[in-house]
């Protein structure tokens, strides 16, 4: 026999970023952060993942290709999720599968992302939630904690304990050395902010060169900013940002995202050697914004970049989101030379 369940998990993007740990094994971030999660159909991981007593070993195909799962990332996530299997009886044949079972089962799992790898679109984010999340629904298993899956999925790759809840969700830096206060909770749903549009330009989808990971490694070890930002900066602009989502203030939402995203690249020169994560297509959006929002008199749109060249940005609603996309075709108009290539826009 076979058990298998398909899940379906999104990208998110941090309007206040996480960059840095205080346990690399934990994946404890050294601040909070606050993210907005994308809509499914344009960023997500979708993810089967399959248990019988005929597979030999535990075994996972990304994109189609199979790549270990040994790694430290997939063994804590696959060890942590076994531990709380439940019973789970399959319907056909009226057999349960017991906690004891399922310590002996191995486990199968293949996983897609409907957009480039590793580009700075937080595809690892939505890989691990996805992960996380299709093995409890295999594996029935129960929170005991509100939260305890996302700190399962943080086991995976920080920013995923952040794409299990939709809309707006921050992720508590906590303070316990075992991670259990570490977790993600939701602070609004989608619908509460239905005025905003996220559109998000592709500046490139290659591969980034420094991984989020080991550039935040050297970030910590090399960057005196970083120290300030996450002890000095952040802990205000998560109580800002808290407000400016419960009241709806874009321009002071748009302020902060800015403001946030730069101080983190920011971070990333200040190391060394420093890390360069935007281009000049990102640098010339940069720009746009800034002198859109300077003409209207008050932030329209917002942008943010991750570790890459690729923007998301905010705008207030439809009918700017609708003037922006026809500036962004004008100034980046689709060519072969051209380096914007594709913008996806949706409604969250
Ligand atoms: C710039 O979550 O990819 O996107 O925890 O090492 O897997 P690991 O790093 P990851 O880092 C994300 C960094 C970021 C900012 C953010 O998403 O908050």
């Amino acid at each position: 026999w076979v058990v298998m369940k398909t899940a379906r998990a999104p990208s998110n993007i941090a309007v206040i970023k996480y960059w840095g740990k205080r346990d690399e094994k934990l994946i404890l971030p050294i601040n909070s952060s606050i993210s907005v999660t994308l809509d499914p159909e344009h960023l997500s991981a979708t993810t089967t993942v399959a248990a019988s007593p005929a597979f030999e070993r535990d075994r996972l195909w990304l994109n189609g290709k199979e790549v270990s799962v040994e790694g430290e990332r997939y063994r804590n996530c696959l060890r942590e999720m076994r531990a709380r299997a439940t019973d789970v009886v399959i319907e056909s044949s009226g057999k349960v599968i017991t906690k004891e079972v399922w310590s002996t089962l191995h486990i199968h799992i293949a996983s897609e992302n409907n957009f480039p790898t590793a580009a700075g679109l937080a595809s690892s984010a939505a890989g691990f939630a996805c992960l996380v999340y299709s093995l409890a629904q295999l594996m029935n298993v129960k929170e005991k904690y509100e939260g305890e899956l996302t700190a399962i999925a943080r086991l995976g790759s920080g920013s995923a304990c952040r794409s299990l809840y939709g809309g707006f969700v921050k992720w508590n830096m906590g303070q316990e050395a075992d991670g259990k206060d570490s977790i993600a909770t939701q602070l609004a749903e989608q619908s509460h902010w239905e005025d905003l549009v996220i559109i998000i330009a592709v500046v490139s989808s290659r591969q980034k060169e420094t991984s989020s990971t080991s550039g935040m490694q050297e970030s910590v070890k090399t960057s005196p900013l970083l120290k300030y930002r996450a002890e000095e900066m952040v802990p205000k602009r998560i109580g800002q940002m808290e407000k400016a989502i419960k009241s709806m203030d874009f321009a002071e939402f748009a302020r902060i995202t800015c403001a946030d995203s730069n101080q983190f690249h920011a971070t990333c020169l200040d190391t060394s050697p420093p890390i360069f994560y935007l281009n000049d297509s990102s640098r010339r959006l940069i720009g746009l914004v800034e002198r859109w929002n300077r003409h209207a008199g008050e932030p329209q749109v917002a942008y943010t970049f991750d570790a890459g060249p690729n923007a998301v940005m905010f705008a207030k609603n439809k009918e700017v989101a609708v003037q922006l996309l026809k500036r962004l075709l004008y100034q980046f108009p689709p060519s072969a030379e051209a380096d914007l290539s594709r913008y996806v826009l949706g409604d969250q």
